[in-house]
């Protein structure tokens, strides 16, 4: 059977593992992995704008020795209404894997049901599996472990980002809390699968309305823009409602005193979070947007392992 990485919690906790160690590895020797020596193609496909995402999968992949075929699909036949069954069974006709950023999480679960190679989601409105991958590889160097801390995420936490960072927290045994006012907070089948997964690894998830308590203590803070891809005839509304969630001097006083500060980038200074704390001392966000880069080329690597 052909493993895809859809969402977090498809990778176990052992296997998360697995891939952030090599993660390390890859980032102390970029160049010790050349699986897709060849050159053999990766396919990565963009129905949403990115400049992290497409970056750092381009350059991974010729890292790994391979080739990287990048393309918007507006410019594909995707664009002009072919299936993405048709599509899916196209392309594993061609390339070694599949990366793919685009919107309604059932779009990659159907292309996954199609395709005969493996696919990496790169973003969809649900989940971001790379990000919180890199995030958890960033945590992992500047904290030592990932288990048993505790990270809170503040804002939309109905978002991609907010469900990631719970499944995927959760899978490295973290106690996530997640703050954010009524009517952005993450569904219950998403809440309910993060904690069958803390239930494993000794890890907690929590959902709350409040900021204060909810980054009480935190080893690490985390936010996102108030206004996601696709979000954007909403944004007048989401700045007013989110406003109280902002990450801000006086949120991070109520962090442990050698908490760190993640954003997944791009970042709006004045709405999510203030300039002073992202562009402060706690902020790892440029070791962060790096790791995507070590982190996916570990994810490759390991599927092209496991199939
Ligand atoms: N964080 C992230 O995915 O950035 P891009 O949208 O630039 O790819
Ligand atoms: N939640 C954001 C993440 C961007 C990397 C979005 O979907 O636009």
């Amino acid at each position: 059977m052909t493993r895809h990485i859809l969402r977090d919690d498809d990778l176990s906790p052992a296997e998360q593992a697995e891939v952030l160690a090599l993660a390390a590895e890859l980032k102390a020797r970029p160049y010790s992995r050349r699986p897709l020596e060849g050159p053999k193609s990766v396919a990565v496909l963009f129905d949403k704008t990115s400049t992290r995402t497409r970056m750092s999968f381009d350059a991974g992949i010729a890292e790994l020795g391979g080739h990287s075929i990048v393309v918007d699909s507006s410019s594909t036949q995707i664009g002009k209404g072919e299936t993405v069954e048709d599509t899916a069974r196209v392309m594993s006709r061609f390339v070694e894997m599949v990366v793919w950023r685009t919107y309604g999480q059932e779009r990659v679960e159907a292309f996954a049901r199609n395709a005969t190679v493996p696919l990496i989601n790169a973003l969809t409105d649900d989940f971001h599996p790379c990000q919180v991958l890199a995030d958890l590889q960033t945590i992992r160097e500047h904290k030592g472990a990932t288990a048993g801390l505790t990270l809170t995420y503040l804002g939309d936490g109905a978002n991609n980002m907010a469900n990631s960072l719970m499944l995927g927290g959760a899978t490295a045994g973290m106690h996530v809390r997640v703050a954010g006012p009524e009517g952005y907070l993450p569904a219950d089948s998403v809440v309910d699968a993060a904690r069958r997964r803390a239930g494993e690894t000794g890890g907690s998830v929590t959902v709350g309305t409040d900021p204060h308590a909810a980054a009480e203590g935190a080893d690490v803070l985390v936010t996102d823009t108030w206004v996601s891809m696709g979000q954007e005839a909403e944004k007048a509304g989401r700045l007013s409602d989110l406003r109280p969630y902002q990450l801000d001097a006086e949120i991070l006083t109520r962090s442990a005193s050698d908490s760190i500060v993640l954003h997944c980038l791009p970042a709006y200074r004045g709405n999510e979070i203030t300039a002073d704390v992202l562009d402060g001392p706690r902020a790892v966000v440029w070791d962060e947007a790096e790791n995507r880069l070590h982190a996916q080329k570990a994810l490759m690597v390991w599927l092209l392992e496991h199939q």
